[in-house]
């Protein structure tokens, strides 16, 4: 029926409750759009785990797909299945906004931040090894190819969103080679964009500034490297009232893929406490992504206007006492 096709991958623990509730909602917004779930649990295929292939098949052919989240396996030998997405695909940025919710007070206002992650080398390349027992070696990656990529993408976003300066956050005053290589190449990138300031930060000292005040990045894009962009998008969310609210998108050149920025958080999973609403931003981001912006205004405005309306219709994250389907039955009302 729906013109668009999307693959959806539900995830494990909450990833089932809040995916339900992102398709609730949009069976209620009648947005056009068809969801195509798959598995994605891990295959053994001549003794080398892989996706299946249908899920591959699946997000090749719609270039687009809405991901809960999975959880990441404990031990070795194992690499975590949202790394391997990213990597599947050569999602080699990872946008991740972060904007205050009028209407659920922290004690910082007006966030309005947006940090551009590499996504696919830096200390996530996964080369370890034990030299002897009891020391081990875990190589952080740079490469000025994935560096390039990355920058260039967070000067286009800047310039499609308006925001006329990028921040390179680093730390190459201990990280000489790696981060000196990330600074070096965004000052070469940065030629093409004369519009746009280039600012380098130390990332210590912009997580101090973040919370201080953290209005001074409003008109800035940040994009680092892989670990700084986890760390600082945890740090971000907690501005504005947790993880349960902040999402984000994969891009690469030809697929993205949407996710929240939390985890699968099997403490609360099954138990209708879910907070869906990271999930429904980041489905909002897929829609514009989609060019089906009147749609992404209107689940936004619902899932807005549902949190600012109280407690009642809060999720417990948000200190509030309203289930996941008593929260999505709201959103539905004020679609
Ligand atoms: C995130 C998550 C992932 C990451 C985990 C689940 C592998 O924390 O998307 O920020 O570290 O990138
Ligand atoms: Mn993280």
């Amino acid at each position: 029926e729906g013109k668009y096709t999307v693959t959806l991958i539900e995830g494990d623990g909450i990833g089932i409750e809040i995916s339900k509730s992102v398709k609730d909602i949009y069976s209620a917004a009648k947005v056009p759009i068809q969801w195509e779930p798959v598995d994605v649990t891990p295959q053994l295929v001549n003794g080398k785990t892989t996706l299946p292939k249908e899920a591959i098949e699946s997000v090749f052919k719609n270039k687009v797909a809405l991901k809960g989240p999975l959880a990441t396996p404990i031990g070795k030998g194992h690499v975590s299945l949202n790394l391997t997405l990213r990597r599947t695909f050569n999602l080699f940025a990872n946008v991740r906004p972060c904007k205050s919710i009028v209407g659920y007070k922290t004690p910082y206002d007006d966030v309005d931040t947006v940090l551009i992650r590499e996504n696919t080398e830096g200390e996530y390349s996964g080369i370890e090894h034990t030299i002897v027992p009891g020391v081990v070696q875990s190589i952080k990656l740079i490469t000025k190819p994935a560096s390039e990529r990355v920058i260039r993408y967070a000067f286009e976003y800047a310039k499609s969103v308006k925001k006329p300066h990028i921040l390179v956050v680093h730390k190459a005053s201990i990280m000489k080679l790696s981060d000196g290589l990330f600074v070096n190449t965004a000052k070469e990138v940065a030629k093409e964009y004369p519009g746009i300031t280039l600012d380098f930060e130390l990332i210590d000292n912009t997580c101090l500034k973040l919370t201080t005040d953290p209005t001074q990045y409003s008109n800035v894009v940040m994009v680092m490297p892989n670990l700084y962009g986890d760390i600082m998008s945890d740090l971000s969310s907690g501005l504005i009232g947790g993880l349960g609210l902040t999402p984000s998108g994969n891009m690469g050149d030809n697929v993205s893929i949407f996710e929240a920025v939390h985890g699968s958080a099997p403490d609360i999973s099954g138990k209708n406490l879910a907070n869906p609403t990271a999930l429904l931003l980041s489905s909002c981001m897929m829609l514009r992504h989609m060019e089906l912006n009147s749609y992404a205004d209107k689940i936004e405005n619902a899932v807005l206007k549902t949190i600012a309306s109280g407690p009642e219709n809060r999720t417990k994250d948000l200190k509030g006492n309203a289930g996941t389907d008593s929260f999505t039955k709201k959103i539905i009302e004020n679609l």
